[in-house]
């Protein structure tokens, strides 16, 4: 089978249309990762080439010998559905998680993201986590989140709470809350060792002034998400533009009767959190 003709490379393409459509990816911003299962590596492996080693900048032992599709970086996600060869690649770790080789695509030149670390160590994170069901992280620029970042406290509690309560839904979508990284330079083993600390109980980080990261384990449910969290931010914008004060609200006991109902269990800080 071509490359191009796999599912999971045509849902990954449509993540990365559906993501510039939403207006989190101008220029270059955002990146997108999935580790791709053996069954469907062996489906494309005749189209598979063989190139040297580079160095990841990190170690990921978890993930040695695995396959991943990746954006490239310095690629614009409105381009990826138009030239999905010239904007993404296919890699491969060797056996020790601390090098990969690009085996397919961005067939112009170029490397993958500059944001590998954070995915890879992120991906190695979630993998354990979940006991190998998730399979993807996503970033992007998120206006509203983004904005959040300047005026609410850079806390874990605090975003969750704030963004749960602006849609009765959040609490079911993302049950374990957000985690914030504060500003760091991107593109390096710091920020990605930070993030990846917190992707070990949330599948949401944000770093502020910068964007969000967000997995799960198939495309749809990433992106869904993302956009929770982000329409949730944009509610709050708005409502802090109104006012600083709310009238009424979500309540500590109406989080706890939907969290009984939904059967979910609530990140306990942030329900206390005042
Ligand atoms: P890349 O083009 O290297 O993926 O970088 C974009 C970005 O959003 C960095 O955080
Ligand atoms: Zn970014």
């Amino acid at each position: 089978m071509k490359v191009l003709e796999a599912k999971f490379v045509q849902d990954f393409i449509k993540l990365c249309a559906e993501g510039y459509r939403k207006g989190w990816h101008e220029r270059n911003g955002g990146n997108l990762s999935y580790r791709i299962k053996d069954e469907e590596i062996n489906l494309i492996k005749e189209n598979l080439i063989d190139c040297d080693y580079q160095d990841i900048g990190t170690e990921v032992p978890f993930l040695k010998n695995e396959y991943f599709l990746v954006t490239g970086s310095g690629k614009y996600m409105m381009n990826v559905p138009l030239d999905p060869e010239d904007n993404i690649c296919i890699i491969k770790l060797d056996e020790t998680g601390t090098k990969f080789k690009i085996v397919w695509g961005l067939k112009n030149g170029g490397r993958p993201t500059s944001e590998l670390p954070s995915h890879l160590m992120n991906l190695e994170v979630v993998k354990r986590r979940t006991n190998d069901k998730y399979r993807i992280v996503y970033h992007c620029h998120a206006t509203n989140i983004i904005a959040l970042t300047f005026v609410l406290p850079l806390k874990n509690e605090v975003f969750t709470r704030e963004l749960r309560e602006m849609a009765t839904e959040c609490p079911v979508v993302f049950p374990d809350g957000v985690g914030v990284v504060p500003w760091m330079v991107p593109g390096g083993k710091d920020i990605a060792v930070a993030t990846s600390k917190l992707m070990e109980k949330f599948d949401v980080a944000i770093w502020a002034h910068h964007g969000i990261f967000g997995t799960g384990p198939d495309f749809d449910t990433t992106f869904g998400l993302v956009d929770t969290v982000e329409k949730s931010a944009e509610i709050l914008v708005k409502v802090l533009s109104m006012s600083n004060t709310k009238l009424q609200t979500i309540t500590r006991e109406n989080f706890i009767d939907l969290a009984k109902d939904f059967k979910v269990t609530l990140n306990e800080d942030a329900l206390n959190c005042k």
